[in-house]
């Protein structure tokens, strides 16, 4: 089957690589339609993670399944799925209690699997033909009968709009909240819906790309460009001097300026001033424990100073990691479905898998109006 491989940093190659297939009875076989070029594939991209060359990426993936192993009852060869980026077991502590972000058992000696992704277990990834879906009855969400129509919106249950939901609920957000997102890519753009769905009375979207704010605004928030004055000054003037309710950080630890100069604690920091006393703080940009190419020697161990005396003073908490994407997708399929939220407005790109190594090199760059990629394999 042809495949996305990484080859090494900003080297990937559309190859033929042995077809995925059925390994246990409880997998099931997906022919891959939809599946996205994520903000978290370019940490490995750009050498900044320890992905294996010759590894297939690709975790934000829908299909349709195409055989199952014996042991798979509630999916059946035809149904329309799509797949969270976690891969969870289903019958672990963590799976249990709806954490399957940190499923113990699909990834032994971590907490966490996930498709094609570096550290998150021995799992190919789906930019590609196949699919191999492990635990399929419990990872595979089916899909209505307008899954193919409204594939643009229903690939987004794989990862962002669950992951910026995730970001909310962590930060709490509640009816009238005032909410602060740092970053308006994918994510941070999934995030600022979902604080609009949940009531939120008003939404900043800090970042200093201008076509990533502009779709801020068409999805109703407020942009705050922080290349034309420090953000928080401008979330802080907006609300009385307060600070916002809530904030969810959606950018991760290659956070830079608007100079694009790296510090992995700017966003979090920022978060701290913006966000009032009491205030609570989502963090679903990615942070790693090592980071051997960082700038710093700090920052090569993942590490950062951090703002803690405000922090404290402020009363005001956090919380963090990826997203238990299952705990959110069914709902937000039922929002899709009912015509109530358009995630797939923020795609800008649709391209074949033949053309993911210039679609990587475009949104990698952030050329101007590359949001975000969906390749159809
Ligand atoms: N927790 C999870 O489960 C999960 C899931 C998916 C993605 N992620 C992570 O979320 C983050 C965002 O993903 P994405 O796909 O939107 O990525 P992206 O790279 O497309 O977007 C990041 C945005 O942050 C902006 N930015 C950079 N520095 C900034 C700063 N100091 N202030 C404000 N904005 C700044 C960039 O200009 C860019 O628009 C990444 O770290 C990704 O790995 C986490
Ligand atoms: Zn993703
Ligand atoms: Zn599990």
């Amino acid at each position: 089957m042809r495949a996305l491989v990484y080859r090494g940093p900003k080297d990937v190659a559309v190859e033929d690589v042995p077809d995925a297939r059925i390994e246990r009875p409880t997998d099931a076989l997906v022919k891959v339609t939809a599946t996205n070029i994520c903000g978290s594939d370019l940490h490995m991209y750009e050498g900044r993670t320890d992905v294996e060359q010759g590894k297939v990426l690709g975790h934000e993936n829908m299909g349709q399944v195409i055989e199952v192993g014996s042991a798979v009852d509630r999916v059946k060869v035809g149904d329309w799925v799509v797949l969270p980026f976690n891969i969870g077991c289903g019958f672990c502590k963590n799976c249990e209690s709806g954490h399957t972000g940190f499923c113990l058992t699909a990834n032994p000696g971590s907490a966490g699997a996930a498709y094609g992704y570096a550290d998150m277990g021995p799992y190919a990834g789906g930019q590609a033909e196949l699919l191999r879906v492990p635990w399929a009855d419990w990872n595979a969400l089916v899909l209505p009968d307008d899954a193919e129509e409204k594939q643009l919106d229903y690939v987004m249950l794989s990862d962002i709009l669950p992951t910026g939901w995730h970001g909310t609920e962590l930060a709490a957000v509640s009816p009238g909240d005032s909410v602060v997102v740092y970053g308006a890519g994918p994510v941070g753009l999934m995030a600022a819906l979902s604080a609009q769905v949940k009531g939120a009375d008003q939404v900043f979207v800090v970042d200093h790309q201008p076509d990533r704010l502009a779709l801020a605004a068409k999805l109703g928030a407020t942009p705050v460009d922080d290349s034309q004055g420090d953000g928080v000054d401008q979330v802080l003037e907006a609300t009385r001097g307060e600070g916002a309710d809530k904030g969810v950080e959606a950018v991760g630890y290659q956070a830079h300026d608007a100079s694009g100069k790296e510090e992995p604690g700017l966003t979090i920091n920022s978060l701290i001033a913006a966000v009032r006393p009491t205030g609570r703080i989502g963090v679903v940009g990615v942070f790693v424990p090592e980071d051997p190419n960082a700038a710093t020697d700090l920052a090569k161990k993942g590490q950062f100073a951090f703002d803690f005396g405000t922090f404290f003073f402020k009363g005001q908490a956090m919380g963090t990691g990826q997203a238990n994407v299952k705990q959110y997708n069914r709902g937000l399929r039922n929002l899709i479905h009912a015509g109530k939220v358009h995630p797939g407005q923020i795609v800008s790109q649709e391209m074949d898998l033949d053309q993911a190594v210039e679609g990587y090199k475009n949104f990698d760059d952030r050329l101007d109006g590359w949001t975000k990629v969906v390749l159809h394999p």
